[in-house]
């Protein structure tokens, strides 16, 4: 079955697209102009909104040497769910003698067997729904890692690529209520120069469905998406249905005695917005506070909880609804707490991850270095936490030249910013991590920044760099570090990336005689910085891997951070330990990356303890 400009528009074929078949044509200029306000993308999983969950048992099939997307054949079309019979012949996979998989979940956590594993994976379910017959139907994906095929009752509908962003496909033409519909979906993990990220990473490549899949049914005429923030003095509500033009809109908050209305426009757009009230209660980590929001569209009304704040900056410095504020973060990776370190995160294990950088006294953290699950900003939101919220661009495995990728770069942007953006939490958004510094590259990223400033002015645009130039120091051994990259020019927050005393040749004892300077009137702030030790390995602070060397150097990159002029904060490396391939050392790493403050299960690092301590004590003349 040809796929229809309403599957299309559905899915987000347009940005994206997955192995086996080539990238998809790019988009036309046009659209291309104006990617995120244009990227159709995924609906919001509101609440109020129907919902059938897909989660639970799925078949699998492994295709390591991509048989079936390389050459397909009815005998192994597995998409195509055929039972062999006479008429058939033979039919080499049958779904229900296949081994079955509890989603979501990395296949690399769920079975031993595919800890490694990288290619495609086939998963089947079948689902029944009751179907009214007045709505629209989606098949909504949180997260398939890395490209997505999705095929129901046989037929293609739709494809997706990125592994950490959601999408949804239409299928309100081939659903039928009472009908047992069979769902095929392949998750392709491999990478390569025109993925994101790209051949090279310094995590574990989890791959699969590894978040929450459902049928959403709504309304003909609904509420696509909304951005709802408080700008100028105003509370602005930037709404986007899907349907017909003149479709009406209520936006209600009880709270603020607020009710704003109006219809939609020709393109489905509306902009509702009215003067903040006097009693306005402003969003901060200090005091979280959320109102509920109802928004009613047609016969749908769904809840948003919207917290108001305004961040900006002023100089060198980052306000936060008008005061100057220091971020006392942390980073940290998608990872639950525990011996396995697995990648698909519940609400519960991300609430365990953010409370444990509470306890840390943090008040900001960084989401490394892919868009974490929807509910981690939800939690942060309600937890009073910032965040910075990134897209894997990192480092320089990367084909920046490719208009593919680019086209990439710019829909996996569009769809982390539109899913976050009724989050007060998320602060900055980072465009890359660690990018080598051509110009095909500043050009690449400054594309992204264009669309993210164009969409969303509410929020401060970043990216960690680790161009750090040595400008030599007055006295013998010592070092001033500026950071040298011609994209810090395009970046409101000027973030680096500094391992002084791990890589490199000095230790923590040297550190003092480094020093950094921010070469931009913006405001500077270290992203990462840290070494590895696992928890229990003790001895002399000289000795490296040992938890004392992790203390001194961070006491000593502390001591110089607090001497950083401009400084406004800092995200040190990080949490926990997590796991990563390119972690080899047999007694130290074991393929983990040893610089967490805890160890995968959490038990606390000395220098979990003098980074605490730094952030109780730091007399912080700033927020
Ligand atoms: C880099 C990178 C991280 C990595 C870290 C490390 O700076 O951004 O992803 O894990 O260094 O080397 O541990």
């Amino acid at each position: 079955m040809k796929l229809s400009r309403r599957h299309l528009l559905g899915s987000v074929a347009l940005f994206g697209t997955a192995i086996p078949f080539q990238l998809a044509a790019q988009p036309s200029s046009s659209v291309e102009k104006d990617i995120i306000s244009n990227n159709s993308g995924a609906l919001h999983v509101l609440e109020g909104r129907e919902r059938l969950s897909l989660d639970g048992a799925w078949h699998y099939i492994l295709d390591p040497f991509d048989v079936a997307g390389r050459k397909p054949k009815a005998r192994r079309n597995f998409w195509e769910n055929t039972i062999e019979t006479p008429a058939t012949g033979l039919i080499e996979y049958e779904w229900n003698s296949s081994p079955r998989m509890m989603l979501p979940a990395a296949w690399n956590d769920a079975e031993e067997r595919l800890d490694y594993y990288e290619g495609p994976v086939y998963f089947r379910r079948l689902f029944t729904a009751p179907i009214e017959a007045e709505k629209r139907h989606f098949l909504h994906f949180e997260a398939v890692n890395y490209a997505a095929t999705v095929w129901l009752d046989g037929n293609l509908v739709g494809r997706h690529e990125g592994g950490f962003t959601p999408f949804s496909i239409e299928v309100t033409d081939c659903i039928r209520s009472g009908t047992a519909h069979s769902l095929v979906v392949r998750a392709d993990s491999r990478h390569g120069p025109k993925t994101l990220p790209g051949l090279d990473f310094d995590w574990k490549n989890c791959g699969g469905i590894t978040r929450s899949v459902s049928l959403l049914s709504v309304p003909r005429n609904f509420i696509r998406s909304s951005f709802i923030s408080l700008r100028n003095s105003q509370i602005e509500a930037a709404i986007e249905v899907d349907g017909d033009a003149g479709t009406s809109v209520k936006l209600n908050c009880p709270a603020l005695g607020l009710t704003l209305s109006g219809s939609a426009g020709e393109d489905g757009k509306i902009t509702l917005s009215a003067p903040a009230p006097d009693n306005l209660k402003l969003w901060s980590p200090d005091d979280p506070h959320l109102y509920n929001f109802t928004i009613t569209c047609g016969n749908e009304t769904a809840i948003e909880q919207i917290g108001f704040r305004v961040v900006e900056v002023r100089g060198r410095e980052v306000l936060l609804n008008g005061k100057s504020i220091f971020l006392r973060g942390i980073a940290m990776h998608e990872e639950a707490f525990g011996a396995k370190g697995e990648r698909a995160v519940s609400e519960a294990e991300a609430r365990a991850l953010l409370a444990e950088a509470k306890a840390l006294g943090c008040n900001f953290v960084r989401l490394a270095h892919y868009p974490h699950a929807a509910h981690t900003a939800r939690l942060a939101d309600e937890m009073g936490l910032m965040l910075w919220a990134e897209i894997p661009v990192y480092w320089e495995e990367i084909d920046y030249s490719d208009k593919g990728t680019l086209a990439l770069a710019r829909g996996m942007m569009a769809e982390l910013v539109r899913r976050d953006s009724n989050r007060a939490s998320v602060v900055m958004w980072s465009v890359a991590n660690e990018t080598p510094q051509t110009p095909v590259r500043t050009r690449f990223l400054r594309t992204v920044i264009a669309d993210v400033r164009r969409f969303d002015p509410t929020r401060l645009v970043t990216a960690a760099l680790n161009k750090n130039v040595d400008v030599g120091g007055v006295r013998d051994g010592e070092s001033i570090i500026t950071v040298q990259d011609e994209l810090a020019a395009d970046l409101d927050v000027v973030a680096i990336n500094q391992y002084e005393g791990w890589y490199g040749k000095r230790d923590p004892r040297e550190i003092k005689q480094v020093s950094f300077r921010n070469g931009y009137d913006k405001p500077l702030m270290f992203s990462e910085f840290g070494a590895g030790a696992p928890y229990g390995n003790h001895g002399p602070r000289e000795e490296r891997w040992t938890e004392e060397y992790q203390a001194w150097l961070y006491e000593e990159t502390l001591k110089i951070i607090a001497e950083t002029p401009d400084c406004v904060g800092l995200s040190p490396w990080l949490l926990k330990d997590f796991r990563s391939p390119r972690r080899w050392h047999g007694r130290f790493q074991e393929l983990w990356n040893r610089k967490g403050l805890t160890s995968p299960e959490g038990r606390r690092k000395k220098a979990w303890f003098v980074l605490r301590d730094y952030y109780r004590n730091i007399a912080v003349p700033k927020g």
